[in-house]
C-alpha cells in the first residue's frame, strides 16, 4: 500500500515550542526518513474561518506565518507539498456527501469540538455555535481521504477527528460497496510529556489565548522574559526541590539534551542527575531558569535565523504554495471522481446512464 502522509494546521496564529514537540518535530522526522510516496502538508484555512468568519484578516495574515513556521523547523518544500485549502474546491465537495454519512448526534459528541466549544463565549445552549464549526471534523475527513492519506502526524488532540474519519471511510466504502476510501492513523510524539506541553502559566495547554506560549519566531529576549516568568514553588534553596507539577522540570525534559549540560551546567551529566540533585535541595529555582533560558535559546535560535531567511523570499513563499496547491489540486480532483463513480453520480462519463434512462421512457 502507498505511503501518503497528511497534515494540516489552521492559520490563526504563529507556530510555538507546543505545536513543534506536538507534531512538527514528527514531521520533519517522517521527512528525513523519506519514506512515503506523497507528503501533504495543508494551510487549513477554510477550517480557521469556521470560527472566525468575521475576521478574515486574522486568517489571512497567518497564512504565511505558519508557513513561514515551517520552513523554520526544517520541513522543505522538495520534500513537501505544501498547500491552502480554501483553493481545493474538491474538499468543499466531499465534505457535502460525508456530512449525509454522520448523524447529528455524533458530530455533537465529538470531544474535541466540545471542549472548543466550551472556551469560546457562546451561548449557554450552544445557540451561537455556527453549523461550519461543528461539522469541521467531517470536513477534516475530506482533507484526509481526499489524499488516500494514512499516516496524519498530530497532537493527540486531533485523534476524535481520525476517528470520526476512519468511520466516514468505512461508512462511504459499505454504503457504496466500494474500496475507493483509505483508512488512516495519527502519528503521536514518541514522549507522552510532548502530547500536550504545559504552558509558561502552568496551564495544561499553551494557547494564544491564554497568552502563555513561547513562539518558534520569539526573539532572544522575549524567551529570556518568558522563562524567568514561568511560574516555580517558592522554597528555601535548601529545602527538596518538587517535581511534579513544576513547569520548568517539564520544559527540561522535553527540550535539555546531554549537550546542553556539558555546555551550560557541567556539574551534572543529564536531566535524571540533575532532577535527583534538585529534589534533594540546594539547588535554587533561579539556576533553573539560568539554565532552561540557555537551551531555549539553543532550541529557538536556529528557527528563528533560518525563519528570517525565508521572510526575505516571500514572493517565492507564494510560487510554492501556488505549485503545491495545484499538484494538491490533481490528487484531491482524482479522488473526488472516483467518488463521485461510486455513488453513481457522474452522469456525463457514466454510459449506461444515457442508456438506463433511454430505456426506461421506450
Ligand atoms: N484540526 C487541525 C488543527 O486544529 C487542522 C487540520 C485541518 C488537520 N485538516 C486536517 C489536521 C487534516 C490533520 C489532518 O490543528
Amino acid at each position: 500500500m502507498k505511503k501518503i502522509i497528511l497534515t494540516a494546521d489552521r492559520p490563526t496564529g504563529k507556530l510555538h515550542i507546543g505545536h513543534y514537540v506536538g507534531s512538527l518535530m514528527q514531521r520533519v522526522k517522517l521527512q528525513n526518513e523519506g519514506n512515503y510516496d506523497e507528503y501533504i502538508i495543508m494551510i487549513a484555512d477554510a477550517q480557521a474561518l469556521t470560527d472566525n468568519s468575521g475576521n478574515i484578516v486574522k486568517v489571512r495574515d497567518n497564512v504565511l506565518e505558519v508557513m513561514l513556521d515551517y520552513l523554520a523547523v526544517g520541513l522543505d518544500p522538495k520534500k513537501v507539498t505544501f498547500c491552502i485549502q480554501s483553493q481545493i474546491p474538491a474538499l468543499s465537495e466531499l465534505t457535502m456527501y460525508y456530512m449525509n454519512l454522520v448523524t447529528l448526534p455524533r458530530v455533537l459528541r465529538n470531544p474535541t469540538v466540545k471542549s472548543e466549544i466550551a472556551q469560546k463565549d457562546y451561548d449557554k445552549d450552544e445557540a451561537g455555535v455556527p453549523v461550519g464549526f461543528a461539522c469541521y471534523p467531517i470536513s477534516q475527513a475530506a482533507d484526509i481521504t481526499a489524499f488516500k492519506a494514512n499516516i496524519i502526524p498530530v497532537g493527540d488532540d486531533q485523534e476524535p477527528m481520525l476517528e470520526q474519519t476512519r468511520e466516514i471511510v468505512r461508512s462511504f466504502n459499505r454504503t457504496y460497496n466500494k474500496d475507493v476510501l483509505v483508512e488512516c492513523k495519527a502519528v503521536l510524539p514518541e514522549n507522552e510529556i510532548c502530547y500536550r506541553l504545559v504552558g509558561t502559566d502552568g496551564n495544561a495547554k499553551m494557547s494564544k489565548s491564554l497568552n502563555n506560549c513561547i513562539y518558534l519566531s520569539d526573539d532572544e529576549n522575549t524567551i529570556k522574559k518568558k522563562v524567568n516568568s514561568i511560574m516555580s514553588f517558592p522554597r528555601n534553596i535548601e529545602d527538596p526541590g518538587i517535581i511534579e507539577g513544576n513547569v520548568l522540570f517539564t520544559y527540561l525534559n522535553v527540550f535539555a539534551n546531554d549537550e546542553h549540560f556539558k555546555k551550560y551546567y557541567p556539574e551534572f551529566k543529564n536531566i535524571t542527575e540533575l532532577t535527583n540533585a534538585y529534589k534533594q535541595g540546594g539547588i535554587g529555582d533561579g539556576r533553573i531558569k539560568q539554565f532552561l533560558n540557555e537551551v531555549m535559546q539553543d532550541t529557538i535560535r536556529p528557527f528563528r535565523e533560518r525563519r528570517h531567511g525565508f521572510e526575505r523570499q516571500i514572493p517565492m513563499l507564494i510560487e510554492i504554495l501556488n505549485e503545491g496547491t495545484k499538484h494538491a489540486n490533481e490528487l484531491a480532483n482524482q479522488t473526488l471522481k472516483e467518488v463521485k463513480e461510486a455513488m453513481g453520480i457522474n452522469y456525463f462519463d457514466d454510459t449506461n446512464f444515457i442508456k438506463e434512462q433511454i430505456n426506461k421512457y421506450n
